[in-house]
């Protein structure tokens, strides 16, 4: 089969690498890629929102299953778009309105209230609503939540102390602090818990859990600092039991693939789940209608199965037919950032040692070629994730950091902690 991952960072260089592991998988190309990508496919100069331009190479590559890494592209309907084109092709992501669960969150709340799925108390007001906002975040007591209704790049969340700090803050958002996200914003109450990621496939009609994972969302040990896109990743999360992950089944997943086949809404994809673990019960926190980085560079080498063969079962809603064999291993993903990430950070800087890397996985997530010499630089925020796969997280986290220690840039950083509050589970 020939495959197209459309996205550039390391979700996108683990999905590739998992992908080109596949005897089922013929050429693999992604769309842009990164120099790490170019380890196993072929990238082509596209990017994931060119639709025309992606039909155009679909046609010309021949490629028969398209997997689309980021969420942009889905929350304006590539899905929909390249069915329309190629009514065989086998596209791994949900429609324009599956993927509504991460295009809007108040759509995404106002689902759950539909099918009873477990989430914070929230309340969704828009532009002309600030008094009426105002009056119920006035009511509230403790933290509040405040949520951009659109995509806002991972940085549509506000939490606040209390409602004295959320008045201002809201009403900056009602008049656009977030641009077009934040014309609806969705107020909710404070969750206290633990975070974990699930992820399902599903083809619509049944489903399949990949390992869970738990994400370093801060940007200082001690989950301290500002919130980024995840400086580490681990798989499993100790404390996810069966009895835990039998509640995440029965009281979130069911409900939410029926509530999407009762509301008619195609979903052929991951669909990522954000959870607070509550005192032992889960709640909603997002969904995404995509796989999360970095959680995907630990949950992808866990995957023992070909998948491959999995994902093209999703197309004739045959995915019951398969079981998903996982590794009993930890993974452990250190991102290594640009100093100053994630505000303004410099880039352009030599990567060295790339290749003393042995005995852990090296996914690029924000780097560049700048010769045919090898040269590779930093050209992201988010710069490398590094994974170890040992027996326990102390073992995992031994490994990662030699071979994070491996590699060096100018501006290098990374946080030294990833796993460690998990060692008392
Ligand atoms: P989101 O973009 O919805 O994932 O929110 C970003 C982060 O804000 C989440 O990963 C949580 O850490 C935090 N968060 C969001 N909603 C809540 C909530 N209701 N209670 C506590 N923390 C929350
Ligand atoms: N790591 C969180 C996300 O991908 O949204």
């Amino acid at each position: 089969m020939n495959i197209l991952i459309l996205g550039s960072g390391g979700r996108e260089a683990a999905l590739a690498w998992k992908i080109s592991s596949s005897p089922e998988t013929s050429n693999l190309y992604v769309a842009p890629g990164n120099p790490g990508t170019s380890e196993y496919a072929v990238n082509l100069h596209y990017h994931p929102l060119d639709f025309e331009g992606l039909a155009e190479v679909i046609l010309a590559k021949e490629i028969e299953m398209v997997i689309v890494g980021p969420e942009e592209p889905l929350v304006k309907g590539i899905s929909d778009f390249l069915l329309e084109k190629f009514p065989a092709l086998h596209v791994i992501g949900p429609s324009k309105n599956g993927a509504m669960l991460e295009g809007s969150k108040d759509f995404a709340k106002a689902f759950m209230q539909r099918h009873q799925i477990p989430t914070a108390a929230f309340r969704s007001f828009a532009c002309g609503e600030l008094e009426a906002g105002s009056a119920f975040i006035r009511s509230m007591k403790g933290k509040v939540v405040l949520k951009a209704d659109g995509l806002a790049g991972g940085k549509g969340v506000i939490i606040c102390e209390n409602a004295t700090q959320a008045l201002p803050q809201f009403e900056e958002m009602l008049k656009g602090k977030f641009g077009e996200a934040s014309e609806k914003v969705v107020v909710e109450e404070f969750l206290e818990g633990i975070e974990v990621s699930f992820f399902v496939l599903t083809d619509g009609k049944s489903w399949m859990l990949l390992p869970e994972a738990k994400d370093y969302k801060r940007i200082l040990e001690g989950d301290k600092g500002l919130n980024t896109g995840g400086m580490g990743a681990v798989s499993p999360v100790p404390f996810v039991d069966e009895a835990f992950r039998q509640k995440v089944i029965d009281k979130i997943i069911n409900p939410s693939i029926q509530g999407l086949q009762k509301e008619k809404i195609s979903y052929k994809g991951f669909l990522f789940i954000g959870l607070m673990n509550v005192d032992g019960e889960p709640y909603v926190i997002e969904y995404n209608c995509r796989m999360g980085d970095p959680e995907t560079e630990a949950v992808m080498p866990r995957i023992e199965s070909d998948l491959t063969l999995i994902l093209a079962s999703l197309r004739d809603q045959k995915l019951e037919e398969h079981q998903l064999k996982i590794s009993p291993l930890t993974a452990l993903t250190v991102v290594t950032v640009s100093e100053g990430y994630p505000e303004s950070y410099s880039k352009g800087y030599e990567i060295r040692g790339l290749d003393k890397i042995s005995e852990a996985l090296c996914f690029h997530s924000g780097t560049k070629s700048t010769d045919d010499k090898g040269t590779v630089v930093s050209f992201g925020g988010r710069v490398l994730a590094i994974t170890a796969m040992d027996k326990t997280i102390e073992q995992a986290r031994e490994v990662a950091y030699r071979e994070v220690n491996k590699v060096c840039y100018e501006n290098i950083k990374y946080r030294k902690d990833i796993g460690t509050d998990l060692l008392k589970y």
